[in-house]
């Protein structure tokens, strides 16, 4: 159990694989009571079932971020559960890698879909709840890819750009509300992440480059952990992390 931790809600979007399930359990062996949404409701249950096998508190959902309604029905039915939300922890996503040359217009879509209008949704399926309560910290997922560009990456890299600009301007506008705001920027870590390239030869290149230098995903969850520990007057903006081989 962890102090600032216990007893928190926290609202986990792609919380079926990688940080997201990584997250999950971390904060729910500190005392947290987890809500669960992703679309493989299949595994969802059986995280949720497996962490209320060792005590702890967690429900699953499925959700597909893609559609508001169904993370407004994850943020109220962990409300109703729960009486509350602390934390919205805006994970899921994707990252399909491409030349723009390829033209891979569907993948273009989903990557904003996910990952920005995702982000959008679960912020403003939380905002209400915590306006109300005058507390709340809603935590969103960037990537070193929203600090650099690459060629083979812009549209992953344009919306994990947009989420840090999102996280920064919701932080100014959220102040009278007592709401904190962090955005996580990982590099490198060993997820399912890269199975979502739907390019067979940028998929295995992007595997090659990351094998060995990929961190595991518990250290995402510390970082998260981190944020949402920090005393109530503390309000962690932004952490940047990559493996220490990581050069880009
Ligand atoms: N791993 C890294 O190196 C790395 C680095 C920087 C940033 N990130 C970011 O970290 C976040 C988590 O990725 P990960 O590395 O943990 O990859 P992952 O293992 O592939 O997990 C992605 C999660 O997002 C969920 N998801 C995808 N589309 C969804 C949708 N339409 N609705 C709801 N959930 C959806 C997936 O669940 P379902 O398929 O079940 O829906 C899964 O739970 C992403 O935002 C990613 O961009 C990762």
């Amino acid at each position: 159990m962890s102090k600032g931790i216990e007893g928190k809600v926290v609202v986990i979007t792609g919380a079926s694989s990688g940080l997201g399930e990584a997250a999950a359990r971390h904060l729910c062996a500190q005392g947290a009571s987890v809500v669960l949404g992703a679309r493989r409701a299949d595994r969802l249950q059986a995280l949720a079932k497996e962490l209320t096998a060792q005590g702890g508190k967690a429900l699953a959902l499925a959700t597909d971020v893609t559609d508001y309604e169904q993370v407004k029905r994850l943020v109220d039915t962990a409300v109703r559960t729960f009486g509350r939300i602390d934390v919205m922890l805006n994970n899921a996503g994707l990252m399909p890698h491409s030349p723009l040359e390829r033209l891979k217009i569907d993948d273009w879509n989903r990557t904003i879909d996910v990952g920005l209008k995702g982000v959008l949704y679960g912020i403003a399926a939380a905002l209400p709840h915590m306006q109300r309560q005058k507390s709340g910290h809603i935590i969103n997922v960037s990537s070193v890819a929203g600090h650099k560009v690459r060629p083979g990456g812009v549209v992953y890299a344009a919306t994990k750009t947009a989420v840090r600009v999102l996280s920064e301007g919701l932080r100014m506008e959220v102040k009278p509300y007592n709401i904190r705001t962090t955005i996580i920027s990982p590099g490198a870590v060993a997820t399912e992440l890269v199975d979502s390239i739907t390019e067979p030869d940028i998929r295995q290149g992007v595997r090659e480059m990351t094998a060995e230098m990929a961190l595991p995903a518990e250290t995402f969850a510390r970082m998260v952990a981190f944020a949402i520990g920090q005393p109530e007057q503390v309000d962690v903006n932004e952490i940047l992390f990559r493996p220490t081989r990581q050069e880009l």
